[in-house]
């Protein structure tokens, strides 16, 4: 075994995750995969038979990751961070994209311990350094009887991931915490603060309501008063960004002036 794949299997001790986590709501209850075929299915299966909130599941290896949009999510085994949270709010279900928001901005408060000044957050969750993706959440939602029953947070991060292991199709857009601080990054320690702000955040989102992880949202990404395209299938949306909604949607002046709110899409900065 090389050092590096010690160190990473040495950072996914449990006991000590759990220990670490004492009394913090995400992260009492821990599901460990070696391998599976995606955390956030296996999550929607434990929210489905009970599995109380702040259960975690980690997955060393994804055989069919999921992205956003029906895309799929690539990870060598053992390197980076794939976990899936399952959180049982009892606010509205028009609040539900909120905690995909919320946890953008406690992802990207995470990376920002590693990389200060360096992080930010495309609508609605990706989160940024340098302009590449180091992360990607992608929310699944339970309803029962017109209620949020649970939302499955599902969450990766390229944590240790080198240059050569990214996808042709993702080599430039993407990069991994390693890459960019040039050191390897302890995944048990990530994975703590991880959980901590997520545990943080939404505890903040369900008592205060959405303003204080808005205002850190406008913080941290660079999209506000920029052009910006957004697209989901075939409709296309451009405009200046210039907000998000109490519903957690893109708002966009569109050259005639009018304001429209995007719910879904993938949106890109017009380089001018
Ligand atoms: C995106 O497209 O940006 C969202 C990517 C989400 C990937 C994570 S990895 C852990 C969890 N399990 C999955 O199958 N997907 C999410």
């Amino acid at each position: 075994m090389t050092r590096a794949e010690l160190v990473n299997k040495m950072s996914l001790d449990l006991e000590f995750i759990k220990l670490s986590l004492a009394g913090n709501l995400v992260g009492q209850t821990i599901f460990y995969r070696q391998e599976t075929g995606s955390t956030n299915d296996d999550a929607f299966e434990l929210g489905c038979s009970g599995a109380p909130e702040g259960t975690v599941v980690i997955a060393e290896k994804q055989s069919s990751g999921k992205g956003r949009l029906n895309r799929e999510w690539h990870s060598p085994a053992g390197v980076n961070i794939l976990t899936s949270i399952i959180l049982r709010p009892s606010f509205s279900p028009e609040l539900g994209p909120l905690l995909p928001i919320m946890t953008g901005v406690a992802v990207a408060e995470t990376m920002n311990m590693y990389c200060p000044e360096k992080v930010h957050l495309k609508w609605p969750n990706d989160v940024l350094i340098n302009e590449r993706k180091v992360s990607g959440i992608l929310a699944q939602i339970k309803m029962a009887s017109g209620r949020i029953e649970f939302i499955v947070l599902g969450i990766g991060i390229n944590v240790n991931m080198l240059r050569d292991q990214f996808p042709a199709e993702i080599f430039e857009s993407a990069t991994s915490l390693r890459d960019e601080i040039g050191k390897e990054v302890s995944r048990i320690e990530l994975i703590i603060r991880l959980y901590e702000n997520v545990a943080k955040w939404y505890k903040a989102l369900v008592n205060e309501g959405f303003e204080p992880v808005k205002r850190k949202w406008l913080a941290m990404t660079p999209m506000i008063g920029k052009k910006v395209r957004v697209m989901l299938r075939e409709e296309i949306h451009q405009g200046t960004a210039i907000g998000i909604s109490n519903e957690g949607a893109l708002i966009l002046q569109t050259a005639g002036g009018k304001e429209v709110k995007i719910s879904a899409g993938d949106a890109t900065i017009i380089k001018e």
